[in-house]
């Protein structure tokens, strides 16, 4: 007992006494099958180029993204995004309806690379295809156009299913895009592949680093598009507005600056919850850690932990196959 009365009445740290303990008494613990590793691949490239906003990660060719499929396979993480960057971009993104378009072959490459056993997930957006750079097709005065876009949203579902997609993943946040995702998938027979909605999705400053890595020509910004940072009970709105539509998991994106609004839609869904650690997230840790200014490591599987604990089942992270590594 301290010579100031009775405390502490209580001692919370008899269970932080040893790392075993501590291992035990967690609440949250990693595992790699929740994670999804997002990976970018190029047309007409025979080298991977690297994205120097984004020190370890590169725009693949197809050989080598084969390579960190069957990687991916082996570290035994869940899943895997493909981005496609196309050598030619038009205004109407027609390299991604293409059936021979970077995207599409990139989806038959892994599939034949690794089967069933890695989830195959594709972005389905314009802005990697589009020379504006936006996340859908123009109209006369030059602003996003939601119909004209979700035709071709539609197109582009089916021949990512068709290429062999196990989950295609909408991201434009044009209004009405997973129903219409939906019901082109069911309506080319492709009912069993999956739709992992961009439901909540901010127009963030932290997207900087992934303009470089798919070359996107975008000038301004897609605030009339994507969430204002703002708004938390919006997200909410577009949560519902999802489901109806028929996805079957919703995403949160940014991750570490929205941990609150992924926690509030993790409390209010029974599909899984998956957040994106996108690659400005990634590009802090990353920068910090290489001015010695932080333990990368520890850093890494903190801010992983942090997003979990704030109610993610899948987390979408440039460090997935490097992290399922060192938890095993
Ligand atoms: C849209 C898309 C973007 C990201 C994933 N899908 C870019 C955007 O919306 O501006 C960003 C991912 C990241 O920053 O890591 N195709």
């Amino acid at each position: 007992m301290s010579t100031y009365g009775s405390f502490p009445g209580s001692r919370p740290r008899r269970l932080r006494t040893t790392p075993a303990m501590r291992r035990m008494v967690a609440e949250h613990r990693l595992h790699p099958a929740e994670l999804i590793l997002p990976a970018f691949v190029r047309e007409g490239v025979s080298e991977p180029v690297p994205v120097s906003s984004m020190p370890g990660v590169v725009q693949h060719t197809r050989d080598t993204l084969r390579k960190a499929a069957a990687e991916a396979v082996e570290a035994g993480i869940g899943g895997i995004m493909l981005f496609g960057v196309p050598e030619h971009k038009d205004a109407t993104g027609s390299a991604g309806t293409d059936p021979d378009g970077i995207l599409q072959v990139a989806i038959r490459d892994v599939k034949a690379e690794v089967g069933d056993d890695l989830i195959v997930m594709s972005d389905l957006c314009l802005d990697e295809f589009t020379d504006h750079g936006h996340c859908g097709v123009l109209d006369s005065e030059g602003r996003v156009d939601n119909d004209a876009t979700l035709e071709r949203y539609a197109e582009m579902a089916r021949v990512q299913a068709d290429a062999g997609v196990h989950v295609v993943g909408p991201s434009g946040m044009m209004d009405g895009q997973v129903g219409v995702v939906r019901a082109a998938l069911d309506a080319a027979g492709h009912q069993d592949v999956s739709i992992l909605a961009y439901t909540v999705k901010y127009s963030s400053a932290f997207y900087g680093p992934f303009r470089e890595a798919v070359a996107s020509s975008l000038r301004g910004d897609r605030k009339t598009y994507q969430q204002d940072p703002a708004n938390a009970r919006e997200a909410l709105r577009e949560l519902a507005l999802d489901l109806a539509e028929g996805a079957d998991m919703v995403m949160v994106k940014p991750a570490l600056p929205y941990l609150d609004v992924l926690h509030r839609v993790a409390e209010s869904v029974d599909v899984p919850v998956a957040a994106y650690q996108i690659s400005g997230e990634y590009a802090m840790v990353e920068a910090a850690a290489a001015n010695g200014w932080i333990d990368r490591d520890a850093a890494i599987l903190e801010t992983l932990t942090g997003v979990k604990r704030a109610g993610a089942n899948m987390i979408l992270t440039y460090w997935a196959t490097e992290v399922a590594r060192r938890l095993r």
